[in-house]
Parts: C-alpha cells; sequence; structure tokens
C-alpha cells in the first residue's frame, strides 16, 4: 500500500490495496495511522457494493443508523444514499442535500464519529469537469495557530450542538425534501455538551472541535460574548490556508476523519446532473491510540 500525500496539508491519495477484499490487520493499522496523519484519504478505481462498505467500515467501529434517515441500501440501514436522482415514478432514490454546508457530523451526539466512508458511484460532469466537490478544513492546524489568550480562555469550555440546527437549514432551502424532525426523532437527539478543544483519539494532538452547522453556543458565557467567539472561531476556521477540496471520480472510496476536519458538500450540480454515492458512518467506538501504536 501506498500514502501519497496531497500538497495542501490535508489529504492523501492510497493506491495499492482493494477494498472489497479483506483487510490485513496491518493494512488496517497503516489506514488509521494514515488518516491521523492526513485527515482525507482518497482510494482511488475501488468497486464495492453495499455490504462490501459496511464491513470495510467496521473495521474501524460500529456504523452508524442516522436518527432521519430516509434513504438506505436494501436490508442495511446502516448504508446510506446519497444522490438526486429519482426512480421512473418521480420518487428520490437517495438524500440529495446530504451535508451541504461547513459541519462535523456526529458533533451533536453523545458518541461522537470517528469517520465517514463515502463511495462515488455516479459524478455529475458538465463540460468534462466534475462538480459536487467535498470539501474539508484541518482542525489540528486550526487549532495550533489560535491565538494564545483564545486557547486559554477556552481550554475547558464546553459548547451546545443541535442536531436541529444543520437540519432547519437544510430545511428551509429550496427543493429540500425534509420535513420537520418528529417529536420522536427530536427526543433521540436533544442538544449536548461538546468540549471546545480535544484530543483527537489517534494523534493525541488538540483539535478545534466546534462546527458552524451543530454548536450554538457556549454554555457558561453571556449569550453575545459566545455568539462574537464562536463567529471568531468559524471565521478563523474558514481561512483557505486549512481547505482541501476533493474532485469526485466515480470508483473513489473517500474517508475522512470526522474529529480533526469539518466538511462541506458542494451544491453546485442541477438535477439533471446525477450524483449516485454510498455512504458509511464510523462511530468512534475503539481504543484508536492502541490501534495505532
Ligand atoms: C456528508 O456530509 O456526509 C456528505 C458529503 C457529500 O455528499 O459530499
Amino acid at each position: 500500500m501506498q500514502v501519497i500525500a496531497n500538497n495542501t496539508g490535508l489529504g492523501a491519495r492510497v493506491h495499492g490495496i482493494d477494498l472489497s477484499k479483506p483487510m490485513s490487520d496491518s493494512d488496517f493499522r497503516d489506514i488509521l495511522r494514515a488518516l491521523g496523519e492526513h485527515g482525507v484519504l482518497c482510494f482511488p478505481q475501488q468497486d464495492l457494493d453495499a455490504p462490501a462498505l459496511a464491513a470495510y467500515g467496521q473495521r474501524f467501529g460500529t456504523l452508524e443508523v442516522n436518527v432521519a434517515n430516509m434513504f438506505h441500501a436494501p436490508g442495511l440501514p446502516e448504508v446510506m444514499i446519497l444522490s438526486n436522482k429519482r426512480d421512473e415514478a418521480g420518487k428520490p432514490l437517495g438524500l440529495n442535500d446530504a451535508g451541504q454546508g461547513w459541519h462535523t457530523d456526529m458533533s451533536y451526539a453523545k458518541e461522537i464519529a470517528l469517520a465517514n466512508v463515502l463511495h462515488a458511484k455516479e459524478v455529475p460532469l458538465r463540460d468534462g469537469r466534475p462538480l459536487g466537490d467535498t470539501q474539508f478544513r484541518n482542525m489540528h492546524a486550526a487549532y495550533e495557530d489560535l491565538p494564545h489568550e483564545v486557547k486559554e480562555r477556552l481550554e475547558g469550555r464546553v459548547a451546545i450542538h443541535d442536531f436541529e440546527k444543520f437540519w432547519d437549514m437544510m430545511r428551509i432551502r429550496p427543493g429540500s425534501i425534509r420535513g420537520p424532525l418528529t417529536p420522536e426523532q427530536r427526543a433521540k437527539r436533544p442538544p449536548v455538551r461538546q468540549p471546545i478543544f480535544r484530543e483527537h483519539p489517534i494523534t493525541g494532538r488538540r483539535v478545534l472541535y466546534a462546527n458552524p452547522g451543530y454548536a450554538m453556543y457556549i454554555e457558561g458565557m453571556d449569550r453575545r460574548e459566545s455568539d462574537a467567539m464562536l463567529d471568531y472561531l468559524f471565521r478563523h476556521q474558514s481561512q483557505s490556508k486549512y481547505l482541501h477540496s476533493h474532485a469526485w471520480t466515480p470508483g473513489d472510496v473517500l474517508m475522512w476523519d470526522n474529529i480533526g476536519t469539518t466538511h462541506n458538500a458542494v451544491a453546485d450540480y442541477t438535477p439533471e446532473e446525477p450524483r449516485f454515492i454510498l455512504r458509511v458512518q464510523v462511530m468512534a467506538s475503539l481504543d484508536y491510540a492502541a490501534l495505532a501504536a
């Protein structure tokens, strides 16, 4: 297996492994280490069906079943379908607006996620150029660059994250097929407390763990002060030096670190430009420091 780093400070391409086959312990460890080091791993030219993608993801931890998962592979609720395609009767085949805004998956839950693994089957193309990039920001670097006073002021502080914040941001956009959360869905996803800085389970380094998709306010801080501080953190992390943009090719498996990065799905394609992606989300359910050692 060969891991070739991008020149953006985030991301690498991984060659020489077929993810549809059982993985050796040493490949597993190398991938885990590479995930911590590079944040976003692209495995090009893969061909996995939904059960194989689930089997790959499961090596890294328990797979999440989304509370509002309306679209999943047959018989596999943990394999979500992200797509703007419709069947012959006009019924949507997948969630058409997943992740269109900067966020960190599962920061709205007590148990957080280690990684997302997406596998592109169809990628929208215009004039030969792929559309629907997925963008990432480096939260190890964003933490490191924070001024000392900000680090000191926020150390040990907690922000409240709410699943409904991002859901409602998506819902009010034109063409959204999301309904309001039902009382049952809402009850399953109450707001949660998250440290603003946390230790990354693979690298052992600190990361900035506050994202504009879900973070609402800083606990115990005057609301105006909290709004100003979150606004500062969100502007700080949005600097272009932290950005890596992944342009998809069908066959790509893209695995990203959900603790050390935030991400955004770029909505620059139309309903006539088909996109079809399988996705699993790996919960941070194992001792990664020990597994990567
Ligand atoms: C996600 O946030 O998991 C979706 C990303 C994408 O579809 O590009």
